[in-house]
């Protein structure tokens, strides 16, 4: 099965055709397209088109790295750190299997390197064995984690900028506290 991928963004006049696929597709995942959660940020669409059809897709929003999980954001030095959150990634049962997601998933880790993105990361449910096959096939590290009570899930982390962060000057050394001689 031939396809391509295409960028697409909220003014696109074929905007319903994402919301249509993902709406037959993936409906648990609308709300992080269509609520509040990731408003305040800006998001990237990309969709996987067969003879013109929307066969599968994958957004993420562009979030500073700590406020989701409760926590300020990190920084090094006086640079804010941020990262690519995958919200919506989904292909048509019939077009599984052929490598689309996996393709959908390169050309998001590209366009996050290009924003300058520290890390792109995603949340799944266990069970999802080919999303989880796909991301770790990427290089993506997993970490497990309840969410509420009882919720078990996996982060999928891939970092990118490594050696940005290697090429910044580190913040000046804390003063050594001396520690008295008591002899
Ligand atoms: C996850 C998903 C997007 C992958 O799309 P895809 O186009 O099939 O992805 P690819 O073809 O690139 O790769 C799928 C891989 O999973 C493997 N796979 C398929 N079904 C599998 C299963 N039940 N268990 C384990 N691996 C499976 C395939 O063999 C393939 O691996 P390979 O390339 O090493 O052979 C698609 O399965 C899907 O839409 N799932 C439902 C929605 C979902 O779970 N989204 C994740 C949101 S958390």
């Amino acid at each position: 099965m031939n396809f391509k991928i295409e960028e697409w963004n909220e003014r696109a006049s074929r905007w319903p055709e994402f919301i249509a696929c993902l709406t037959e597709v993936a409906p648990d995942q609308l709300p992080f397209v269509l609520g509040e959660q990731y408003r305040a940020h800006r998001s990237y669409l990309f969709v996987a088109l067969c003879s013109g059809e929307v066969m599968g897709l994958l957004r993420f929003a562009v979030q500073p790295i700590g406020p989701e999980a409760k926590c300020p954001t990190l920084h090094i030095g006086d640079a804010a750190l941020c990262e690519a959150k995958i919200h919506a990634f989904a292909v048509r049962e019939e077009a599984r299997g052929r490598g689309i997601g996996t393709a959908l998933q390169k050309r998001a880790i590209m366009r996050a390197r290009e924003l300058g993105c520290h890390q792109v990361a995603s949340y799944s449910s266990y069970g999802r064995d080919a999303n989880h096959r796909v991301k770790l096939a990427l290089g993506f590290g997993a970490q497990p984690e309840v969410h509420g009570d009882k919720h078990q899930g996996v982060y999928f982390i891939l970092p990118l900028q490594a050696d940005a962060v290697l090429s910044r000057p580190a913040a000046a050394p804390t003063r050594r506290i001396e520690h008295e001689r008591t002899t």
